[in-house]
């Protein structure tokens, strides 16, 4: 069979196995893997000696040029998504969040409009639910059978509209039951942190950036997801709580698990590798995200948690704001645009952080990057593993090329990294969407508008 693309001498490695081998691609799919395939002339031929080939990683959890804090973050969706495949990254979901008075359908279709001919690798959309009725009710299959079977729910965000309250949490969760959907959420206890604010806000002249932290204590999430497992619990739901960054929050997720609550969770680099030190330097204010970065000891909770499996997933929030935006803030943690760059970045610094200080194996990594993220958000097998008939989705990444992060080294639109100076071994050399190579040595040559977006399955059962 004449073949597409070749990936020859590579150690191909999937979250169950790790082996020497090809990968042909033919028409966008895998169509065969074995010791050694012939190349036919005029194949375009990949040379992975010496290297690992991945399944492309997939980060659930972006927000490209969102509205938000008084400004657009600085990721579009086409140099997000470039960015993201600059680290070895071959799919996003982002989201579309419902105006209150309007349906989720007027979102997602406003949402894909900006995404169109922009992105450059594939995309799919998670559904906010800010404004819940009957006629929202009525749309959770409709945008279900759409392709979007994951929705996002806010416990916090008042003043954005976005907020979601428990009644709606726990509507929702019975709804997307019936149909194999899954409710997200931005865990955050919003009384308790509005007061914590107004608290600290008294005296923000004197605690500059750090006031943000001390507004957010570890409690102030753990308490929300212990809530929102609750209505899991009892609802039946599938509960997947974003972004999680306190050690307590991973302990509520694990004593539900034993339960049975049909809970999943996922974390960040910057929860696992930042803790609130970072608020003390002159530059705190550009560190500021929601929920905030917390104490050595959560971070070591979280890890905890990825590595016995309470934590399904690694993700990145990435919500990009240059130092420009951070400086909005003029000195009141209040007004800082919350959100960080990260999917350039997380491929290769929890490859560092976690297979070579051997916290966990490289397969693990593919699961809690790939495989696990594919599964939850109905994407698997087209995405997430290497297999015949998988989209041709695959990262050739150097376990041995050293690279010391530098904002200006990095494709995303920042002017500054959470991650500056950090040394890594390990980086991805080339990155194939759909079977076309769009990184290649390091260099971008894909082109906007080749992503599509993918229509993802509800899902009814999960084994990861
Ligand atoms: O600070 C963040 N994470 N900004 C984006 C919105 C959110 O809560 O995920
Ligand atoms: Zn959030
Ligand atoms: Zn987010």
């Amino acid at each position: 069979m004449s073949l597409d693309l070749l990936i020859k001498n590579g150690t191909i490695i999937t979250a169950t196995d790790t082996f020497q081998g090809d990968i042909g691609i033919k028409k966008e799919k895998i169509v065969a893997i074995s010791k050694e395939i012939e190349s036919d002339p005029g194949v375009e031929v990949i040379d992975a000696e010496g290297q690992f080939v991945f399944p492309g990683a997939i980060d659930v959890h972006v927000h490209l040029q969102l509205p938000f804090g008084g400004t657009v973050s600085a990721d579009d969706f086409e140099n997000g998504t470039k960015a993201a495949a600059m680290g070895g990254v071959t799919t996003v979901l982002d989201f579309a969040i419902q105006q209150k008075g309007h349906s989720i359908m007027d979102a997602i279709k406003a949402r894909r409009k900006e995404a169109e001919n922009r992105v450059c690798i594939d995309y799919g959309l998670h559904a906010a639910i800010t404004d819940w009725n009957d006629e929202t009710q009525a749309e959770i299959k409709q945008v279900i059978d759409y392709g979007i079977p994951t929705f996002k729910m806010f416990m916090i965000y008042k003043d954005e509209g976005w907020m979601a309250d428990d009644g709606m949490l726990f509507q929702a969760l019975e709804e997307t039951k019936k149909w194999g959907g899954m409710i997200s959420v931005h865990a955050e206890s919003v009384f308790v942190l509005d007061m914590l604010i107004n608290r600290y806000a008294k005296e923000k002249d004197r605690l500059g950036a750090y006031a943000h932290t001390l507004a957010r204590p570890y409690y102030t999430e753990s308490e929300a997801v212990q809530r929102a497992i609750k209505w899991a619990e009892v609802t039946g739901g599938r509960l997947y709580i974003v972004h999680m960054s306190a050690g307590e929050s991973a302990q509520y997720v694990h004593d539900a698990k034993e339960k049975g609550v049909n809970v999943y969770a996922e974390t960040c680099p910057q929860y696992l590798l930042l803790d609130d030190s970072v608020f003390k330097g002159e530059n705190g204010h550009l560190y500021a995200t929601c929920p905030q970065i917390k104490k050595k000891e959560d971070s070591e909770g979280l890890w905890k948690g990825l590595i016995n499996g309470d934590i399904q997933v690694i993700a990145t929030d990435t919500c990009t704001f240059d130092t420009k935006q951070k400086a909005m803030w003029k000195g009141d943690f209040r007004k800082i645009p919350f959100g960080l760059p990260g999917v350039e970045t997380m491929f290769p610094l929890i490859y560092t952080e976690g297979v070579v200080k051997k916290r966990f194996s490289v397969n693990h990594l593919i699961a809690l990057t790939s495989t696990n993220p594919a599964k939850l958000f109905g994407m698997f097998p087209q995405k997430g593993t290497i297999a015949i008939g998988s989209d041709g989705d695959l990262v050739v990444f150097d376990p041995k090329r050293k690279v010391t992060l530098q904002a200006d080294m990095l494709q995303t639109n920042c002017d500054w990294s959470p991650f500056e100076g950090w040394r890594l071994t390990g980086y991805p050399t080339t990155t194939i969407s759909r079977g076309k190579v769009i990184v290649k040595n390091g260099k971008f040559i894909g082109q906007p508008g080749y992503g599509r977006f993918i229509k993802r399955q509800a899902v009814k059962s999960i084994e990861l």
